[in-house]
């Protein structure tokens, strides 16, 4: 019996993508990895209450109360060193990490972005103002990319993309749920079972 990759859960609003993770888990499917941790980047996330009832430690760091990037990085440094984590998953997680945490973790930190990189992605495409863009330049197509992270926001190798279409009459919240149910909480609970695998694997 493998031992299982320890994860830690990066969130910063709803949860949704860590829900789909949680639902995933109790479901058999994350069978290479366990959710250790929740770590949220605001205080009253709807995230930390789910990972609650879920029974998964949450807990918060927060850039404004750290005072500086590199505080921010070393607090949660310190709770991914107390929980032993293997792998991290960036999951609606809004803070940029800078290189110096990144590359203490290569292909050891997956993103969910909910578009087809390269498109509508990079610094400043987050959340809404991804779809609020890709209706603005009036696309037909977008979806949702899971990759690896590394120093270039949304630059790390893609791991699993898949298409959705765009309606119409789609508002940024319309298509924002579309992305999600079928492209984000399918995508993302399966590249944490292949990253999982991968890294129980090697562990033998
Ligand atoms: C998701 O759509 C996720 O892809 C996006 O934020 C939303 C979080 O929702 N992430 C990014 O834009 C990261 N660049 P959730 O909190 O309900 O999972």
């Amino acid at each position: 019996m493998l031992k299982k990759a320890r994860i830690a859960v990066l969130v910063s609003g709803g949860g949704t993508n860590l829900q789909a993770l949680l639902d995933s888990q109790s479901r058999g499917e994350l069978a290479h990895g366990e959710i250790c941790l929740v770590i949220s980047s605001q205080h009253g996330a709807y995230a930390l209450e789910r990972a609650k009832n879920a029974g998964v430690d949450g807990r918060v760091v927060n850039r404004k109360e750290a005072g500086s990037q590199e505080a921010f990085e070393a607090g949660i440094s310190a709770l991914l060193s107390e929980y032993n984590i293997d792998f991290i998953i960036l999951a609606g997680f809004m803070s940029i990490l800078s290189e110096s945490f990144t590359s203490r973790w290569p292909e050891r930190i997956i993103n969910v972005h909910p578009a087809l990189i390269p498109a509508f992605a990079g610094k400043g495409y987050y959340g809404l103002k991804v779809h609020e863009a890709a209706l603005e330049r009036g696309v037909k197509v977008t979806g949702a990319t899971v990759h690896f992270v590394n120093e270039i926001p949304d630059g790390g190798r893609i791991i699993f993309q898949k298409v959705v279409e765009v309606m119409d009459d789609d508002t940024p919240q319309t298509l924002q749920r579309r992305v999600m149910e079928q492209a984000e909480w399918i995508l993302l609970p399966r590249a944490a079972e292949l990253v999982s695998r991968s890294i129980a694997e090697e562990r033998g």
